[in-house]
């Protein structure tokens, strides 16, 4: 798939460099190097791809998006593993998602949340968090969480692993997640963990 990962940061270079080795046509877009080796104006790099990766911070999303313009982000793929916070580190939208705000000001843009309850280095290494892993996924459109699914398969999270929790609306479940992803930080002194959901074997309720 031809993927513009918006942001040269640390999970933006993440997924990059693991979806270009797993095949997938893999371009940057950024504000400040654009024209480097794989990198396009934020403009560019969207308009030459299928799916949108927003690895920018979370309280910069829409105003990027809003300057790349509507005309080019028409039915593309949003994937958006953003979180967006205060100075302080606190919610930036308390009661309200960055991937609801993505998908309620571009109706035509197929929104996914998923990757943003866990550190950089497990959205691309899973395993490192076995036993439990789940990549969760929200988004409106199947077909767009169906795409998404297959990117997680290429950055190695399998199948049984990945929990579609339903509509963009169910991204701010796991954006409020963000506080216990901190404390956990804090009280285990690494970030290589998962926020996990362990279910009984047979899958069916008790
Ligand atoms: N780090 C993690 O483990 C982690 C985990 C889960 C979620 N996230 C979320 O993923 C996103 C990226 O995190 P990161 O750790 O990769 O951050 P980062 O290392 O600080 O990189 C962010 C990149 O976004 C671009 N950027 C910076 N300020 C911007 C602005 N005002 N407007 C547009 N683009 C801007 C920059 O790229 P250019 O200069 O090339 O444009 C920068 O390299 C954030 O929303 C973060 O909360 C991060």
């Amino acid at each position: 798939m031809k993927i513009a990962v918006l942001g040269t940061g640390k999970v933006g270079t993440a997924l990059g460099t693991r979806l270009a080795a797993a095949g997938h046509h893999v371009v940057h877009g950024s504000r400040t190097r654009a024209g480097e080796r794989g990198i396009l104006t934020q403009r560019e790099a969207v308009a030459s791809s299928d799916v949108v990766v927003t690895a920018i911070p979370g309280t910069d999303v829409l105003s990027t998006l809003e300057d790349i313009g509507d005309d080019v982000l028409d039915a593309k793929i949003v994937l958006d593993p953003s979180a967006a916070f205060t100075p302080q580190m606190t919610m930036a939208y308390p009661g309200d998602s960055v991937g609801q705000q993505i998908q309620t000001r571009f109706p035509r843009a197929r929104v996914v949340k998923t990757l943003n309850t866990m550190n950089f280095t497990v959205m691309v290494d899973p395993l490192a968090s076995v036993p439990q892993a789940t990549a969760f996924v929200s988004g409106d459109d199947a077909q767009a969480k169906t795409v998404v699914t297959g990117l997680l398969a290429d950055l190695g999270w399998p199948h049984d692993s990945v929990l579609d929790l339903g509509g963009i609306n169910t991204a701010l479940a796991t954006e409020h997640a963000a506080p216990l992803f901190f404390a956990t930080v804090r009280s285990l002194g690494t970030a290589t963990f998962n926020i996990s959901i362990s279910r009984h074997p047979s899958g069916q309720p008790r």
